[in-house]
């Protein structure tokens, strides 16, 4: 993490005056197995291998129903809490490293895009012999690293900080009370369910692969690109989920409004992007982290 801190001014602390405690933040367990189960389409024969050696239970459970794993050890690894997400100054816009990602707590790095880089170098260094071999469990490396990378494509995962990534803004979606951050969750991805997939996730991620292969043709090495011949580069990501948290996330989800058809029909098809993007990425990533192996071994 060093490399990552050193750009980074001390004076961000000043900002740290007043925050309030997280709640619960996550894309629900149906967005984390989508962005997965996208991701394994696209997995080089080196990543697939690699991801089988690690995940051993993934041979026969489904690789992507552990992709929630990061959610169901969080009360048990109380430290990885702050590691889902991070919060922008409010009503700011706009995501910076430096400025933002800290916990609660004023520890640098402690956040979402903190977290991919830091997984992303221990499995790196575990490929590369390193000897951070040993330090690191690499299995639990990689459980984080397909869930954060996840996270960070869901817009309300980069967003305020005084509402708590949406969390205190309760709302109506259609008649049940919910909190926005849920709504972005998982509730537009389970009314879509219900409204155009028959309840079927394996449908909406067939349309959503479809989708990335018809009309996302051209998107496609720029998803899966990072600037310099990086390994990872989730700051981009975080910048591109603030913007679509203000434009789209935020806009007319006022404290006590009532969502529904055309709030739910304008922000679906963002949903569903924002699932394809981080399929695709995630896939880029682990192809990246996972062929410097073969490098290393070549050389
Ligand atoms: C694999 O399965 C074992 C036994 O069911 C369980 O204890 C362990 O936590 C699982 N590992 C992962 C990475 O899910
Ligand atoms: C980096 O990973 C280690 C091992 O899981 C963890 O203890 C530490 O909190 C992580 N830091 C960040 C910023 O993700
Ligand atoms: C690594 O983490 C996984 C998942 O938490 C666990 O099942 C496994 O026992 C750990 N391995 C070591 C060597 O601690
Ligand atoms: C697929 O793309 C079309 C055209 O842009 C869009 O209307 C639709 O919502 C997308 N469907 C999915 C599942 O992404
Ligand atoms: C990225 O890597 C390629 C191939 O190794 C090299 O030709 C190119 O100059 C590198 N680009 C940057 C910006 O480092
Ligand atoms: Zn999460």
């Amino acid at each position: 993490m060093g490399e990552r801190g050193s750009g980074c001014s001390w004076i961000w602390r000043l900002a740290l005056i007043l925050q309030l405690v997280g709640g619960i933040h996550s894309w629900g367990q149906e967005g984390h197995y989508a962005t997965c189960k996208i991701a394994e389409e696209y997995l080089s024969e080196d990543a697939k291998a690699a991801v089988k050696e690690l995940l051993p239970n993934s041979s026969h459970e489904d690789f992507a129903s552990l992709c929630s794993w990061a959610d169901e050890i969080r009360f048990h690894y109380h430290w990885s809490g702050a590691l889902h997400y991070v919060d922008t100054p409010d009503f700011t816009c706009n995501y910076d490293y430096c400025r933002d990602c800290h916990d609660l707590h004023g520890h640098r790095d402690a956040c979402v895009t903190g977290a991919i880089f830091n997984y992303t170098k221990q499995l790196e260094d575990t490929f590369q012999d390193s000897p951070m071999i040993t330090t690191f469990n690499k299995t639990e490396a990689l459980l984080f690293l397909l869930h954060f990378i996840g996270d960070v494509h869901q817009p309300l995962h980069v967003a305020f900080t005084g509402d708590e990534g949406g969390n205190t803004i309760i709302v109506h979606w259609y008649r049940r009370k919910a909190n926005l951050h849920h709504v972005w969750d998982s509730m537009i991805i389970e009314t879509a369910l219900k409204a155009f997939y028959g309840n079927d996730l394996l449908f909406m991620i067939e349309s959503i692969n479809r989708n990335i292969t018809n009309v996302w043709t051209n998107d496609l090495s720029d998803w899966k690109d990072c600037k310099s011949n990086q390994t990872v580069c989730p700051d981009p990501y975080a910048s591109e989920s603030i913007r679509l948290a203000c434009k789209y996330a935020y806009k007319n989800a006022t404290p006590g409004s009532t969502l529904h058809d055309e709030y739910f029909l304008s922000r679906l098809p963002i949903v569903e992007k924002r699932l394809a993007q981080g399929g695709v990425r995630l896939a880029a990533t682990l192809n990246r982290i996972f062929s410097s192996r073969k490098k290393l071994a070549q050389a």
